[in-house]
């Protein structure tokens, strides 16, 4: 089974509601990111929290760890169940985040190596490979890795064996589901459910790959 997480990246508090509300029986959790928290605060995720879907906090937090530590704190104590850092930052902000989650009873995943076209031009030549096993001696839940390129997260899940992958770029960004699902955890879709004008049937195309059928 794979799980369908809604990145809920819209800019006002009541589209992010009535979104959630229609493509509630469809998800499984819903990723919010800086677009909605820096527009509406925090206390979005309180609000959310109705729907009872698991909230990921998407900050790609990329800091020392002192200051990986304040952030984790905060979104853990507004009710988030997870959240995402970059791993290129090292083994010590990777741990803060991981510990400050653990601590929360939280889940942490790290970015190995992003979705997008310029992704390459850093995260390929080994990066992301060290990335993944970062994320294995640091114990960190899962990582963050690219529908739109299913040959690679079948490389890095090689490296990190039964945790958890959580992948980016299917819809706007032209990653196939098909190619993708076998492969991962959860997809993460945006913009192909938040700017449908059905948000509930868009969900709903991709409820096979929750039940595997
Ligand atoms: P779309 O609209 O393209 O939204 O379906 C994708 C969502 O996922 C985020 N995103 C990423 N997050 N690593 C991440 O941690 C990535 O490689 C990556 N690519 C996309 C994006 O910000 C949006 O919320």
């Amino acid at each position: 089974m794979t799980e369908i997480i809604l990145a809920l990246d819209v800019m006002k508090k009541d589209k992010a509601v009535s979104i959630v509300q229609k493509a509630a029986p469809y998800i499984d959790k819903v990723k919010i990111g800086y677009p909605l928290v820096l527009a509406e605060g925090l206390g979005i995720a309180e609000i959310l929290s109705e729907y009872k879907k698991p909230l990921i906090a998407d900050f790609k937090v990329a800091d020392i760890p002192n200051t990986t530590r304040l952030i984790a704190e905060e979104v853990f104590s507004r009710g988030f169940s997870a959240i995402i850092c970059h791993g290129f930052v090292g083994h010590d902000s990777v741990r803060a985040c991981v510990e400050t989650a653990h601590e929360n009873m939280g889940e942490c995943y790290v970015v190995t190596e992003m979705s997008h076209p310029g992704a390459v031009d850093f995260f390929h030549g080994g990066v992301a490979e060290r990335i993944a096993e970062l994320v294995c001696e640091a114990g960190a839940d899962g990582i963050i890795a690219p529908a739109t390129r299913p040959e690679r997260t079948a490389v890095l899940r090689s490296l990190i064996g039964n945790k958890k992958i959580l992948s980016p770029g299917v819809g706007a960004q032209g990653g196939d589901p098909d190619a993708i699902a076998g492969i991962v955890d959860g997809i993460i879709v945006g913009r192909a459910i938040y700017e449908s004008s059905d948000p509930a049937a868009a969900a709903r195309q991709y409820s096979c790959f929750r039940t595997g059928i």
